[in-house]
This record gives structure tokens, C-alpha cells and sequence, in this order.
């Protein structure tokens, strides 16, 4: 029997810009994680995977229409070994399904790093990393990537994204950035299910009908996701929560804050965060807080308050 894991994500900072070819900050959840366990079955069973965590029946088989699927046919392929197999992959969670916390690419992750350990065959990270984005880039067109390199790596990444499409194709700019003091984020879920797609497009259409006010707007949130990687690398903790409230301030001028987000943001504020914002997609989704440890209980209990349906609690290194 082997086990392996993968961290889930956040982005940390300048969602939306990204996709206008802004830099973005994203971090591992290094204590949230998936876990793939992969066991010989008996003769004649073949492979069959199981996600207890989504529902107790709910199972699927490496010939299915499904994300993991794909994955699970790319990385046999890749280790060179025969799909008929025997095998029981069992697939759990602890990270929010559809919540903007990356666990698709994290049960990817896991499931690549188990099947590469069970059959021995050594994969380096980045052929994770790679694997991990085929799948993705096979059921949702063309990610950013930011998602899989975070979670294989388990690093802080600044990233920038590639233009997969245009005619000089370029690869996305992916760096590990440098954490001089560790901090502390709580992550609260509003309970409020916004897909990526529909909030990137609604952003769009008035970037479209706005476009000069927009690209500065893009630009301001450039410039601070600048700054929040050199406040991180100094460890000025003080700063980074100013900067995450003026991103906060941005990304509520683009338009993608929500009732719910403002409550638990200032909810979080007024129980002593150095700042909250939005992470992700926004229009419902998550929120996160930069905490010390003096305020760090009382913020929490201040999101459950206000209605937060999960709270988490991370440490950044
Ligand atoms: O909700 P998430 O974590 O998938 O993040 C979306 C981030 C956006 O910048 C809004 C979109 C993107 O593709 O980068």
C-alpha cells in the first residue's frame, strides 16, 4: 500500500489582474491536504478509484470522462506501466471541493506522486507538475497553471501567466518567492458557490466597456503584488495587511466583491486582522484574513459569527 498527499491553495493576491497579464502571488495549504492511497486488488478487478470524501459510493474507473481519469491513463503512460491493472486508489480530501482551494490539481498531485511511488518509477516535480496541468488543460481549455505548479512545488509562486494561444506562444513566469517571517492566514468560506468562469467573464464584459479605467486598475493591483512580495521577503507584516486591504479595495472597484465577502471581511476587521480580502474568483467563494497570534481565536470566532460556513487556519513559511 503507498500514500501520497498534495497541499491545497489560496491566491494570496492579485486575482483578475492575472488574467490580464499581472503578476499573482498563490501558497500552498501545507496543512490542508488530498491524499491518494494506491493497493493491489484482487485478480481480475481492474482499477478502480474511490472519493469516499465527495460520497460513499462514489467511485469511477481510468476508462471514464473525468479529470482524475485522464490523469490517472497520462501518468500510467507516463511511469510506462500496463492500464490493466489490479488496483484500489482510494482519493480523500480535506481541502473544500469547488471552493478556489485547488483540490482538483491537489487529488491530482497525490494521485500522480502514489502511483509513481507505488510502481517506482521517480518522478521530479515538475513531471507532476506537468501531468497534473494535461488533465486540467483537457477538461478546462486553458488554465493558467497556477494551480498545479503550486500544489506539486508546495512553495510560495509568483506567477505570471504565458499566452498559451498567441501567435509567440509563451510559457507562464512561475517563481518561488521568499517567506522571511512566517505569518498566519484564516481562510473563510462564504458559503456562496461562484464558478471562476462566470465572475473572469463578467469582469470582461466591462473591462470591454471600460478599458482604460480597467488596465489602470489592473496595473494598480500589479504594482501592489510587487509590494506584498517584498513585504513578505522582509517579513513586514504590518504592510502586508495594509496591501491586502488596498487589493481588497481594488478587486471591489472591478466588481467582483459580494455582500457575504464584506461581512466576513469586515467582521474579520473588526475583531483585529492586519487585513482581510477576497481569494480567487470572488462573487461568493473565499475570504481570507492576515492574523497575529493575539487576534488570531478572536478573528475566527468573529467569521463563525458572521456566518462563515468553514473556517481555516494556515501557516505560511
Ligand atoms: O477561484 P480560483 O482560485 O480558481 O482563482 C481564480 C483566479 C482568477 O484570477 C480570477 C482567474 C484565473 O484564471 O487566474
Amino acid at each position: 500500500m503507498t500514500t501520497a498527499s498534495a497541499p491545497g491553495k489560496v491566491i494570496l493576491c492579485g486575482e483578475h489582474a492575472v488574467v490580464y497579464g499581472q503578476p499573482a502571488i498563490a501558497l500552498p495549504l501545507l496543512d490542508i491536504r488530498a491524499t491518494a492511497v494506491v493497493e493491489a486488488a484482487p485478480a481480475g478487478s481492474g482499477i478502480i478509484c474511490a472519493m469516499p470524501d465527495v460520497d460513499e459510493q462514489s467511485t469511477f474507473a481510468p476508462t471514464e470522462a473525468h479529470p482524475l481519469a485522464t490523469l490517472l491513463r497520462l501518468t500510467l503512460a507516463r511511469l510506462g506501466v500496463a492500464a490493466a491493472l489490479d488496483l484500489r486508489i482510494t482519493l480523500r480530501s480535506a481541502i473544500p471541493i469547488a471552493s478556489g482551494m485547488g483540490s482538483g490539481a491537489a487529488l491530482g498531485a497525490a494521485l500522480v506522486k502514489a502511483l509513481a511511488t507505488h510502481f517506482d518509477v521517480p518522478l521530479s516535480v515538475a513531471d507532476i507538475s506537468t501531468l497534473v496541468y494535461e488533465s486540467e488543460r483537457f477538461f478546462h481549455g486553458t488554465p493558467s497553471g497556477i494551480d498545479n505548479t503550486v500544489v506539486s512545488y508546495e512553495q510560495a509562486i509568483w506567477f505570471m501567466r504565458g499566452q498559451p494561444d498567441a501567435e509567440r506562444s509563451s510559457l507562464p513566469t512561475i517563481t518561488p518567492i521568499e517567506v522571511g517571517r512566517p505569518f498566519t492566514l484564516v481562510i473563510a468560506d462564504t458559503g456562496v458557490r461562484a464558478p471562476t468562469h462566470v465572475t473572469v467573464g463578467a469582469v470582461r464584459e466591462r473591462w470591454q466597456a471600460a478599458p482604460q479605467e480597467f488596465d489602470a486598475l489592473f496595473a494598480e493591483i500589479g504594482r501592489l503584488v510587487g509590494e506584498i512580495r517584498a513585504y513578505i521577503a522582509a517579513g513586514r507584516i504590518v504592510e502586508l495587511g495594509q496591501a491586502l486591504n488596498h487589493n481588497q479595495a481594488l478587486l471591489r472597484e472591478i466588481g467582483v466583491s459580494s455582500p457575504e465577502l464584506e461581512q466576513l471581511i469586515a467582521a474579520a476587521h473588526a475583531a483585529g486582522a492586519l487585513g482581510a480580502k477576497l481569494s480567487g474568483g470572488g462573487g461568493g467563494g473565499i475570504m481570507l484574513a492576515l492574523v497575529e497570534a493575539t487576534s488570531q481565536a478572536a478573528v475566527v470566532r468573529a467569521l463563525v459569527e458572521a456566518g462563515a460556513v468553514r473556517v481555516l487556519q494556515t501557516v505560511v513559511t
